[in-house]
Formats: C-alpha cells, structure tokens, sequence
C-alpha cells in the first residue's frame, strides 16, 4: 500500500512563564499531543509570577510531561522530525529550561531545532492548522505584551502599534490585585464584571485619541487606585465592568482604525486578554457593521501553550527554515 505523507511531525516545548507545555504536531494541523502545566496556584500566593520559582518548576515539570506527550501520542524521540522551543520574549531562566531540553533532544536525535517566537505563536494561533496565513491586522493581547501588527503573511510582520507602559493583561492583572480579587486577574475580573454597569465609574482611556497606534493602562491603573483610596462603598462588580470597558474600548478602537488604515479587511486577536468576553462582543459587533473579518485564536490556544510554538515552527520549517542550534535567548521584544 502507497504510504501517505501526513508531514513532518514536531515537537515544541513552550515556558517563557508559568506554563510548561509540551505540543507534537503533524503536517501543520494535527495535534498528536498539546498538554499545559500551570504553575499558577504557585504564584497566586504571591500576586504575581517569581522568575526563580517558574524556572525551577519547569525543570521539575518539563521532563515527565515530554514522557507523557510522547505516550500520548504514541512516539518515540526518534519518530520527531524537528524540535522546537520559545527562545523569548520571556523570563530569562524559564526560557532557557525549555531551549536547553529542545535543544539537547535535537543534538541527540541528530534533527533541526527551531528557535520560535512567543509572540509569533500567539499572532499565529487564530490561524491554527491553516497551511495559508493571510494578510490581516493582529491585535496580540497578553499579560507581557499588547501589540497591533500588519500582518502579510508568516515572517512578514510590522509592529505598529504597541503599549508604552503596561500590557492589557498586566492591566487586569494589577488592577485584579488593587481590588484584592487574586490572580491572574484577567478572567476574575471578566467573571466580576458580569451583569455590572460599565458607566458606574469615569475612568480614563488611555491615548484613546492620539492619533496613532499606542497603548498606555497605567494611568487607568492609578485612576482605580484612586478611587479605591476615595470612595467607601465601591461596588466590585460595577468597577470591574467600568476598568473592563476602559481597556476593551481602547484595544477594539485602535484594531479597528489599525486595520482601515493598513487597508486590512481581516483582524485576529490572540493572547490571554482574547479570553476577555467582553473584548470578544465589542468586536464581533463593531467588524460586523464595518464589513471586517474576525478571527479569535480558541480559548485554549489563547493563554500559553506549546500547540502554538508546534504551529509557528510548523509554517516556519515548511518555508524550508530551521535555526542555528547555537541560538540565544531572546528574554525581550523589541520586534519580529
Ligand atoms: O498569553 P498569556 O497566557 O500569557 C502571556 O504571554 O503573558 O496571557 C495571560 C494574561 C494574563 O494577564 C491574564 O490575566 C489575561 O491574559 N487573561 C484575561 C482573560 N483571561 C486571561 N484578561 C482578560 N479577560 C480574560 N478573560
Ligand atoms: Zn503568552
């Protein structure tokens, strides 16, 4: 019987944070395996993420979880075609644990490494399992970065817009910790915020009107302190419908001009923050008066995973492009 090629077949190692994930894909599209550790009960008592704890978790996580991915999806080592990992943005000490173990399974099957970008993955993931990445405008929201993007396609992508302060996740974040409602604060607030008045209270909208594509939350963060500081009795539910609205505003609005401006007719929106339902309203309403495609990437592609560094190095190898095995770390972003 002829055999059928399905494609190569990748494994990608993702742990720029607090999620150790392991993904094999095949052909681009399949996924053989896609399994998340999250370290977040961890850094809850904290309020945030400590570099040194998520390294030291990944190193205990990673290992078993490459065993169980490899069980799950019925391979040896030497059945992977290329191995992958996040190089940056990211922790430094995290990424490394990731890099190093792709890294030493490539040397020692004697197969391609593929240095892949966190914020490619995420940019990439409403297009998961597509072959054709067309052009659109991204709007990449996640606890580390908030990113407007004209995308042509794989490899070709120009920053226009971004954030000046902090990221809209690291908003919710911060603001989720202001109120004492725990972390990570993006889907408690969103939770919160269900069924309150987003008019309750008058926050700022940061650079709503400057004209370009830039981003700036941390005076809405100030503002909320603020008011906690001022007023008793603040109802939860109403602020966080009102901070919600502050930063999905912004974000839809600047997408939306983003996207006529670079004479895009296609947004997707990727990252944390595309979890946000309210994100996910305002814009779905909005593209649809204007005559705009939208794509979402799936909630469980938005928050960190390995399935979208399979993807990304997926499009990348199939472009005929692998990376040096000396690759460094790349713990920030400047662009593409
Ligand atoms: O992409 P991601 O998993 O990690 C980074 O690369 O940073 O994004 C995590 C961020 C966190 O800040 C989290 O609070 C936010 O995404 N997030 C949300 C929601 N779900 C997660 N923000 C708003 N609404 C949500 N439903
Ligand atoms: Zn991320």
């Amino acid at each position: 019987m002829e055999q059928v090629d399905e494609g190569k077949t990748i494994l990608a190692i993702e742990s720029s944070c607090d999620e150790t994930a392991v993904a094999i894909l095949r052909g681009g599209k399949h996924l053989l395996a896609g399994l998340v550790s999250s370290q977040m009960e961890l850094h809850a008592r904290f309020g945030g993420v400590v570099p040194e704890v998520a390294s030291r978790n990944h190193l205990l996580a990673a290992p078993n979880l490459l065993e169980k991915a490899l069980h799950k999806a019925g391979l040896e080592v030497s059945a992977i075609d290329a191995f992958a990992a996040t190089t940056g943005p990211g922790l430094a000490a995290a990424l490394m644990i990731g890099t190093a173990l792709a890294k030493g399974l490539a040397l020692a099957a004697g197969k391609p490494f593929l240095a892949i970008n966190h914020m490619e993955g995420h940019l990439l993931s409403p297009f998961f399992g597509k072959r054709e990445i067309p052009a659109h405008l991204a709007l990449v929201v996640s606890g580390g970065h908030t990113l407007l993007v004209d995308v042509k396609g794989v490899g070709d992508y120009n920053v226009v817009g971004r954030t000046l302060d902090d990221a809209a996740g690291e908003a919710f974040d911060k603001v989720a910790k202001l109120i004492g409602l725990g972390y990570p604060g993006g889907p408690i607030i969103d939770q919160t915020a269900e069924g309150g008045n987003p008019n309750r209270y008058m926050l700022p909208r940061g650079m709503r009107d400057s004209g370009d594509y830039q981003f700036s939350f941390s005076g809405l963060k100030t503002a909320v302190r603020y008011l906690l500081e001022k007023e008793k009795n603040v109802s939860q539910q109403d602020l966080c419908a009102s901070f919600q609205e502050a930063v999905v505003e912004v974000l839809a609005d600047k997408a939306i001009a983003a996207a006529k401006h670079f004479r895009h007719s296609r947004i997707a929106v990727s990252g944390g923050v595309s979890c946000n339902r309210r994100l996910r309203a305002i814009l779905t309403g909005v593209c649809a008066a204007e005559g705009l495609e939208l794509h979402f990437a799936e909630p469980w592609l938005s928050t960190d995973n390995a399935a979208m560094i399979a993807f990304a190095a997926a499009s990348r190898l199939e472009r005929g492009e692998i990376s040096d095995i000396g690759k460094d770390i790349t713990p920030n972003f400047s662009s593409f």
